[in-house]
């Protein structure tokens, strides 16, 4: 197994990222190309694009304003997980938006997503509150929040 690389992506990537995108998420839960690129053309908003053997298998977007950070998707194509791909991307996630000045990061899960409440509690996510009904299909969100800084758990230094 070869470990993930992470680059950025751009605008220019939407088309791909929608792809990746559908192929994690339930058709009500899906972000079509066009949003993700006016998402991407906004400030503050990034995407990181995981390559495996010169494959796209995942990617995150994140955003940050006011020194705090958000994730706003995170999808890894089901062939390719559990392989690393997710945390990989987490990790670069957090350290750029503690590049871009953000001290603690925020985001929402599904409560029944096991797989990604646990690659954020390993990440030093914690939880913070609650939205009910946030989902399209009635379930609650869970917000968890972390510190990006000291450094991020598992971070290689
Ligand atoms: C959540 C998701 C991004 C994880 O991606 P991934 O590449 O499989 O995750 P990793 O291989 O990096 O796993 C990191 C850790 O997360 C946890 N984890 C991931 N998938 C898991 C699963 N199916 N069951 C239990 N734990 C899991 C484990 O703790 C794992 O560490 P380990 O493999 O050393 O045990 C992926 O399952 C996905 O795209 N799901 C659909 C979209 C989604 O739910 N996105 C998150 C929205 S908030």
């Amino acid at each position: 197994m070869t470990a993930p690389t992470i680059r950025p992506a751009g605008p220019e990537a939407a088309d791909l990222l929608a792809l990746l995108h559908a192929e994690a998420f339930r058709p009500a839960d899906r972000w079509g190309a066009q949003a993700i690129g006016l998402l991407l053309a906004l400030p503050g908003h990034f995407a990181l694009l995981a390559e495996a053997g010169g494959e796209p298998v995942g990617f995150a977007m994140g955003r940050v304003a006011a020194g705090e950070a958000e994730v706003l998707t995170l999808a890894v194509r089901p062939a390719h997980r559990r392989q690393g791909a997710g945390r990989a991307l987490m990790r670069a996630l957090m350290e750029e938006a503690a590049k871009r000045g953000a001290d603690l990061l925020f985001l929402e899960v599904a409560e029944g997503n096991a797989a990604a409440r646990l690659l954020y509690a390993g990440l030093g996510a914690a939880e913070a509150g609650r939205r009910r009904r946030y989902y399209p299909d009635g379930s609650d969100a869970l917000v968890l929040r972390a510190a990006l800084t000291p450094p991020v758990p598992g971070a290689v230094a």
